[in-house]
């Protein structure tokens, strides 16, 4: 470890005094684009020969953008070797440099806080006589926004999530913007879910913006809008009978955002209040039918907002001996077929 080291020592004795020269250190240079406002420093420092007093550490400034024979750097600084450490300098209007070592080799640091005004520009540094060292400022775009989901409503509850395009170190927060309850909230989730307190007819608006940390961001690819309200009819509604029992089944009403089905109320003909089934579930039996009864069976779906409309069929039962198949379908007239008294069918119209 002491032999590797000594020899390390002896490397870089070599480098710096016996061929006379070295290179410039650059520390701190990134390839990545920088993000606004986020202060960044990096650290210059070299040795040029051995001798005392006989180095210079400059920095430079220049705006790469501009055309070559307008290539002038915007403003340097110099040191000297056995310079006064730790008074800071200003070159141009946003880097501030210091020098932290006067000799042996000098070191110096420059600091930034990164502005659109200085897209393009490079920093420079040497030891005069050595290669100057160049690194480039490329200021981060501005983020894509987002790609929103659906929204969903639970009973109270809206959720709603999103897929940023492109990570970036760059990102502050997103922004989801919530009208018809004014509703904004920065966030670093990808997801919000947020009580909402329903009204019946009122439209909601959501879109999410990726903010970055300069509090720049690009328009919302999309604005989900949708008007809250009860469900609809239910669909796929059939009636069959079967010995006694009447088997009811039928499916979700169509629908894409508005409030979740919460249940169902099934009314059977002889109920006038209805009977309540949890979702999802969506079949109902009717036990002990009466021969020779008709059977109006409706269904309503439920919702935090309330009862959408209900939807019906009818059943006649009129021989229960033979097991067979009746099929009715929602909102339909049943036309009774019998057959020899052993068979009935509704067929829908
Ligand atoms: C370039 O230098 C001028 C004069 O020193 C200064 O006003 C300007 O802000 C500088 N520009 C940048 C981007 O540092
Ligand atoms: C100079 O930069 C180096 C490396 O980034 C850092 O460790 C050091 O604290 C800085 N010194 C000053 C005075 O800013
Ligand atoms: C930065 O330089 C690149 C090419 O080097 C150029 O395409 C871009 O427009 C420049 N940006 C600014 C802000 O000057
Ligand atoms: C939210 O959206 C509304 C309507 O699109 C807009 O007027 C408002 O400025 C947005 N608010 C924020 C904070 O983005
Ligand atoms: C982010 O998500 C966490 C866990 O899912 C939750 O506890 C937190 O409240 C959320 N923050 C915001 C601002 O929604
Ligand atoms: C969200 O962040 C922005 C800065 O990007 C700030 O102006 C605003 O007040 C914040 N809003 C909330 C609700 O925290
Ligand atoms: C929404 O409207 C339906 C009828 O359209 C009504 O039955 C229900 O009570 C209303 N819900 C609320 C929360 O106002
Ligand atoms: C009645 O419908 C139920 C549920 O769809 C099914 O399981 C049953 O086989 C049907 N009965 C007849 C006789 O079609």
């Amino acid at each position: 470890m002491k032999k590797a080291a000594f020899c390390l020592l002896v490397l870089l004795c070599l480098l710096l005094s016996v061929n006379g020269t070295s290179m410039t250190l650059f520390v701190g240079c990134t390839s990545s684009p920088l993000c606004l406002s986020e202060p960044v420093s990096y650290m210059c420092s070299g040795e040029n020969g051995a001798g005392l007093d006989d180095d210079v550490l400059r920095w430079g400034i220049r705006d790469s953008s501009r055309s070559s024979n307008d290539n002038i750097p915007n403003g340097t600084t110099a040191y000297v070797e056995r310079t006064d450490v730790s008074t800071p300098r200003i070159i141009g209007t946003y880097f501030e440099t210091i020098l932290t070592s006067s000799a042996d080799p000098m070191r110096s640091n420059i600091s930034f806080s990164p502005v659109l005004a200085i897209n393009n520009y490079t920093i420079l540094c040497d030891i005069i006589g050595t290669t100057p060292f160049g690194c480039s400022i490329i200021i981060a775009d501005v983020l894509a926004a987002p790609v929103s989901s659906d929204i969903k409503f639970t009973s109270d509850t809206l959720v709603f999530s999103w897929t940023p395009q492109s990570t970036s170190p760059c990102l502050s927060h997103y922004s989801v913007n919530v009208t018809s309850i004014e509703y904004t909230i920065n966030t670093t989730n990808t997801s919000l879910s947020l009580p909402v307190h329903l009204t019946n007819d009122t439209e909601y608006s959501i879109s999410v913006v990726a903010v970055d940390t300069a509090g720049r961001y690009m328009d919302p690819t999309s604005k989900i809008i949708f008007i809250a309200d009860v469900p609809g009819p239910v669909t796929d509604l059939v009636i069959n009978w079967t010995g006694f029992d009447i088997y009811v089944t039928w499916n979700y009403p169509p629908y894409f955002v508005s409030p979740y089905v919460s249940s169902y109320i099934v009314y059977p003909s002889d109920h006038y209040t209805g009977i309540t089934i949890p979702a999802p579930t969506t079949t109902y039996n009717i036990p002990d039918v009466t021969v020779r009864s008709v059977y109006t069976v409706g269904v309503a779906a439920v919702n935090a907002l309330g009862t959408g409309p209900t939807a019906s069929a009818t059943i006649s039962i009129i021989c229960t001996f033979v097991p067979t198949r009746s099929i009715t379908s929602f909102s339909v007239t049943p036309t009774v077929v019998t057959n020899r008294g052993k068979l009935m069918v509704l067929k829908s119209t």
